[in-house]
């Protein structure tokens, strides 16, 4: 590989290269090997300006936030509103013009920038492979630079690419052989290579169609469950910024921060006008996406058997939140709900009045289950747990009262993603590239 070549993963989308020093790895081959590297940076920005040259109104006016090492922060704003430029002050690709940025109280103007950039992850829309290079050369770009040796190499690149969801073959294909959805997974191994405890990513998603993109969040959010970097990620998308940010930070035009919250209090307490107006007038169903059933108080029901004396089922009826019975089977499965001809002897008698339908789990989302609610013109419906027994009665009321639970009771988004334990197998399936 050509070194000339090197340079242009830290190109920036107008084409301008950075310098050369880029190429020259600073430390010799095998410090980097010994010296034990944080996890995960604590990033600071305290008041970072940044004014473009013969420009009169900031890009970036005064931006003050921390993002907490492991914690995934979401720039969003729309058009214009300074998210590159506020993204790329902190590996220095753009220089702060006043204020500064801290890597761990260490501020980035101390830093050489060929160093930063080595250190700090960086996936972009246009993901930037080297089309001359294979998937494998690609990923393995950043250590090369940093001098590791061919096996450790070697092993990492395999390690990334399992961890993207790339199956093997792919490591010696070249990018024009790849859908896109699987060029930003080699983007994002790419970017995550070193190592680094940031990752800065700027709408790294943008160019994938809706159901690649949905995938590709799901697999990020598996990912970083596992890895716990520290995340910056820009998008225009409001929808995207809920589901990936642990913070959101809403910019408006001039580059000001507008509000920085969890995605709950975002959508529970937007700050002003602007931040509810861009957050949306669905603001209280995006919330249902925050959460899932298992998450809020379900009502009861009386499990009924079919056989069972109907006497001690109308003493159950009695002590349910609600007074119509599920019929069950030996494992607790629910059948559906039981009419009242089914108590017309001593003993229960598997009479429906209509069938469990829809059947909701425990692990849904709300807003999904909410829909399934109304596809299916009920009020309510029975919620089972994993292996299919009766959890709960999920009710349109149930889900109108957590419209008003305190926004710390609110799931934020990566929790949606932890797998249960055991669940681990289910989970990766559900997001196996197509
Ligand atoms: N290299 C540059 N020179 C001058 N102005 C720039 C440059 N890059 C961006 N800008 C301006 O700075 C503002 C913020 O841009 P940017 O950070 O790219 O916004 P966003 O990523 O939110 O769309 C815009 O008004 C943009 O035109
Ligand atoms: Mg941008």
């Amino acid at each position: 590989m050509g070194q000339s070549r090197d340079l242009h993963i830290f190109d920036d989308a107008a084409g301008r290269a950075y310098p050369r020093e880029v190429t020259a790895p600073q430390t010799s081959p095998n410090s980097e090997a010994v010296r034990p590297r944080p996890q995960a940076a604590t990033l600071e920005f305290r008041s970072a300006t940044k004014r473009y040259p013969g420009q009169e109104d900031a890009a970036v006016d005064g931006l003050s936030l921390t993002v907490p090492a492991g914690e995934i922060c979401v720039l969003v704003g729309p058009s214009g509103c300074g998210k590159t430029t506020a993204m790329r002050m902190v590996n220095r690709m753009i220089e702060i013009t006043e204020g500064d940025i801290l890597l761990d109280d260490r501020s980035v103007r101390d830093r050489a920038p060929a160093e930063l950039r080595r250190e700090i992850g960086y996936a972009i829309q246009q993901i930037g492979l080297f089309p001359h290079l294979t998937v494998a050369a690609n990923v393995a770009v950043v250590p090369r630079l940093l001098g590791w040796d061919r096996d450790r190499i070697e092993a990492r690149v395999r390690e990334l690419l399992e961890l993207v969801s790339l199956e093997e073959g792919t490591a010696e294909r070249y990018p024009a052989q790849l859908s896109g959805g699987q060029r930003q997974r080699v983007g994002v191994a790419r970017a995550l290579a070193a190592d680094p405890p940031l990752m800065l990513m700027d709408e790294p998603f943008g160019a994938i169609d809706p159901i690649n993109r949905e995938r590709l969040q799901n697999e990020f959010l598996r990912l970083q469950a596992e890895i716990r970097k520290t995340v910056v990620f820009v998008t225009h998308d409001i929808d995207e910024a809920i589901k990936m940010g642990d913070r959101i930070a809403v910019l408006r035009a001039g580059g000001r921060l507008a509000q920085y919250a969890s995605p709950a209090e975002l959508l529970m307490y937007p700050a002003d006008e602007f931040v509810e107006d861009f957050v949306g007038a669905d603001r209280a169903l995006k919330r249902l996406a925050l959460q899932r059933v298992r998450d809020i108080d379900l009502w009861s029901a009386a499990t009924v058997r079919s056989g069972e004396p109907v006497d001690e089922a109308r003493r159950k009826i009695a002590e349910a939140d609600i007074d119509m019975p599920v019929l069950v089977d030996d494992h607790g499965r629910p059948q559906g709900w039981l009419s009242e001809r089914g108590f017309a002897g001593e003993r229960v008698r598997p009479e429906l009045r209509s069938r469990a339908e829809p059947l909701v789990e425990l692990d849904d989302v709300l807003r999904d289950a909410l829909a399934d609610l109304i596809e299916s013109e009920v009020h309510y419906s029975p919620v089972v747990d994993s292996g299919g027994r009766l959890a709960g009665v999920l009710s349109l009321e149930v889900i109108s009262q957590t419209l008003h639970v305190p926004p710390e009771r609110a799931r934020t988004g990566p929790q949606l993603v932890d797998p249960a334990p055991g669940e681990d197998d289910a989970v990766s399936a559900e997001v196996e590239p197509a």
